[in-house]
């Protein structure tokens, strides 16, 4: 597992991390199987939101509960958890009385005394970021948030809040995959007039702004095709893509998983793939794909078959 220092922490961190939003209905031991096989690989980072689950902090404290976590155990995790989202709108809110609310509750789900890293998890069109910087300022001090970070956000989002947020901002976590990808897809057809793929979707060079600033850049739903629609692997409706994933995959005798991996961990934004399979046979199988050295062209042929044009 390809570890790296996360810019601006003292986190040792793996770049592809374990997604904990599907796990609401699985059992204590399907849990441990899971994080334990993950672990096995390398992967001692995990992602939370206080919204997954059936209730407010529900994984949070599924996790909690099945893995009992000693001091020491715990300390060997990095645990990054979101909030800003109100589930039952929905809305977003991302006013100091919620921050806290929220930290303290993911606190009390997880049986922990620190959240290692805090991400807002979509951006809140009513932001006061002189709040935010209120929040992040008390939950720094009291010890209970370590770091700081986004979501979804775009460049200028974020520079808004660094504006009043002493804090840097360590990771802004996006949808990401081989077949919607247009935070850099956009970037390889900008200015074409008659081209879809040329409209800036993220607010206007997201992948660049994060590199130029040391923000770590997160890919959440890295296999699914769209929002939720489903995977790409295996699907009969991405028959080219498939025909080179899994080209690929017996070249490199790594299972295809581990090439869709590999198509982000290759980007030099050195970016984390957030998994958010609860199978263990395919967290071990994308973990294969931290470090397989994906050729130039290779990654560009990928990129051609999901459909994105190379003019
Ligand atoms: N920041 C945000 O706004 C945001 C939004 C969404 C998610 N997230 C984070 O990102 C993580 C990943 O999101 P995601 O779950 O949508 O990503 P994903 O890894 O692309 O999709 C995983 C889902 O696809 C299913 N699946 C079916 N066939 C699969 C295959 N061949 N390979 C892999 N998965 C397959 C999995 O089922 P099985 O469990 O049966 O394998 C699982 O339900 C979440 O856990 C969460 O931590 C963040």
């Amino acid at each position: 597992m390809k570890k790296f220092t996360m810019p601006n922490t003292q986190i040792e961190a793996p770049n592809v991390v374990l997604g904990l939003m599907r796990i609401p209905d699985k059992t204590d031991d399907e849990i441990r199987d899971l994080v334990r096989t993950a672990r096995d690989a390398g992967i001692d980072f995990v992602d939370h939101a206080d919204i997954y689950g059936d209730d407010l902090h529900g994984c949070e404290r599924r996790f909690a509960e099945a893995m009992h976590l000693t001091p020491a155990e715990r300390d060997a995790i990095t645990i990054q958890t979101k909030a800003g989202i109100v589930g039952n709108g929905p809305y977003f809110d991302f006013s100091y009385e919620h921050l806290i609310e929220s930290v303290n509750g993911s606190l009390d789900a997880l049986q922990t005394d620190h959240i290692d890293i805090l991400l807002l998890h979509r951006p809140d069109a009513l932001v006061e970021p002189e709040e935010v910087a209120r929040a992040f300022d008390e939950l720094e001090a009291a010890g209970k948030v370590r770091s700081f970070g986004v979501s979804n956000h775009t460049p200028r989002q974020i520079d808004l809040l660094k504006r009043f947020v002493r804090q840097p901002i360590v990771a802004n976590q996006v949808q990401f995959s081989i077949t919607h990808a247009p935070i850099v897809t956009q970037g390889v057809a900008a200015n074409m007039l008659d081209e879809q793929q040329s409209v800036t979707l993220d607010g206007g060079g997201i992948v660049d702004y994060c590199r130029l600033h040391d923000i770590t850049l997160q890919a959440w739903s890295p296999f699914q095709a769209g929002f939720f629609t489903g995977v790409f692997l295996g699907s009969p409706e991405y028959p080219k893509l498939n025909a080179v994933i899994d080209r690929l995959a017996a070249q490199y005798d790594v299972p295809p998983i581990a090439v869709a991996t590999a198509w982000i961990t290759r980007h030099p934004a050195q970016m984390q793939v957030v998994l958010g399979t609860t199978s263990p046979d395919r967290v071990a199988g994308a973990a294969l794909g931290s470090d397989l050295p994906l050729t130039r062209p290779e990654w560009y042929e990928l990129f051609r078959a999901a459909g994105h044009l190379v003019p």
